[in-house]
């Protein structure tokens, strides 16, 4: 049977991955659904190419333009943030791939499991801000969630098989772009520099993040939902080659671990053929002409981020979601030459010490405090 996939956030960098994905099993794989904030242009190109069924454009001003082009194909559009959960739970899906940026993935992802849709998450700040609500409808429902993250997905693929708990995660981080700089350079940092990261190409908000390290943060955490870890037990170690995706000891101190060169196809097609595996035109890691694999402690002193995370997640509640909030109104105010590159966890910091504590928070509560920790950032940025 082949699976019929929505993606949300089709023209960003997971989304245009996944339909090459998509693209190259043609008997197993279908997109069905695509959606888009604004890169209308890009939207039209891939709804055409892949005869897909529907979009959705959120940016109202320009549905007209997206409509014109694709109704003479047959092809539905939508418009509005609001329909993107609506049309991804329609019947005619069965995966909804989360590669939505930032909160703006929680509502969609939500009306997708209540609708009993699978999940291939990469939209990691869904978890982050409302893992206890997610993870819990999701049980509910019966619902998989399969990571997309390279991290999660290869713990993911380290637990296929296992019968006992892990004892610990470790999670590989590859350092970012300011790995080898100095806490004075990286103060400094432009925003080109920032986004320079030595191993992936990602959409800017990641990349800002492996920056800061504010995204090995954010997968700590999302670890911790997926698969249910505490926080304590849940290690980061830099492995600036990112050749191993991360791994999982046992009790009896085994550790497995998943191995491949970086190339974010692979787990979201993994995340989309599970539990098969089926094949793909990735570079084969070359064993001999591999010299090393580096592994070091995370330099807290100088990625402040990880602390903020470690302490987010152990208040719990509302405290994760203030952060994550926090972090997207910095990133973006960084991208706008608005603050300098250290001023994103100070904010991140102010932020979640301000935000009112709520032990077990709500959706309300947790849209609520999105908005506040979006204001309160945002008057740290003006000042
Ligand atoms: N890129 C990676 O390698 C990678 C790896 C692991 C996890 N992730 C996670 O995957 C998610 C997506 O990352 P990305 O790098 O693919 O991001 P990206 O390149 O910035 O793409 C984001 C996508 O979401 C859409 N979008 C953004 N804001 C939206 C909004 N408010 N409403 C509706 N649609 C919106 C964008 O549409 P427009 O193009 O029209 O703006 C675009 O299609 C993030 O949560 C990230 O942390 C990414």
């Amino acid at each position: 049977m082949k699976r019929r996939i929505a993606i949300l956030g089709s023209t960003g960098s997971i989304g245009t991955q996944a339909l090459d994905v998509i693209s190259r099993h043609p008997s197993l794989l279908s997109a069905e659904v695509l959606t888009a904030n604004s890169n209308d242009t890009l939207l039209i190109e891939q709804a055409i190419r892949h005869e897909v069924n529907a979009v959705v454009i959120a940016d109202e001003s320009k549905y007209e333009k997206v409509f014109k082009a694709l109704d003479k194909h047959g092809i539905k559009v939508f418009t509005g943030i609001n329909s993107i959960g609506r049309v991804a739970s329609g019947s005619n899906i069965d995966i909804v791939l989360t590669a939505m940026v930032g909160f703006s993935g929680l509502g969609p992802t939500l009306e997708a499991i209540e609708a009993g849709k699978a999940i291939a998450l990469a939209n990691k700040e869904t978890l982050v801000a409302a893992g206890s609500i997610v993870m819990k409808l999701a049980m509910e429902k019966g619902i998989p969630v399969i990571p997309v993250d390279s991290e999660h997905s290869a713990i993911f693929q380290c637990l296929q098989g296992e019968r006992s708990a892990p004892e610990k995660l470790i999670l590989t981080a590859s350092g970012g772009p300011f790995l080898d700089k100095s806490a004075e350079q990286m103060a400094k940092a432009t925003v080109e520099e920032a986004l320079n990261h030595p191993r992936w190409s990602m959409g800017s908000k990641v990349s800002i993040d492996s920056a800061s390290m504010m995204n090995k943060g954010l997968e700590m955490i999302e670890a911790h939902w997926l698969f249910g870890i505490k926080p304590q037990d849940i290690e980061i170690v830099v492995h600036p080659q990112s050749i191993i995706h991360s791994m999982v000891q046992f009790a009896d101190g085994s550790v497995t671990a998943q191995l491949s060169t970086p190339d974010m196809r692979l787990p979201i097609q993994y995340a989309l053929t599970y539990p098969h595996r089926v094949p793909l035109n990735t570079n084969r890691i070359d064993f001999s002409a591999l010299s090393r694999l580096d592994f070091l402690a995370p330099d807290f002193g100088k990625f402040p981020a990880l602390a903020i995370a470690y302490s987010a997640i152990e208040k719990g509640g509302n405290i994760p979601c203030a952060m994550n909030a926090a972090n997207e109104a910095a990133v973006n105010a960084f991208l706008g030459n608005k603050i300098p590159f250290c001023r994103i966890t100070q904010i991140i910091n102010e932020v979640t010490n301000m935000v009112p504590y709520i032990k077990e928070p709500s959706l309300d509560d947790i849209l609520e405090t999105h908005k506040a920790g979006i204001e309160l950032a945002t008057k740290l940025i003006a000042k």
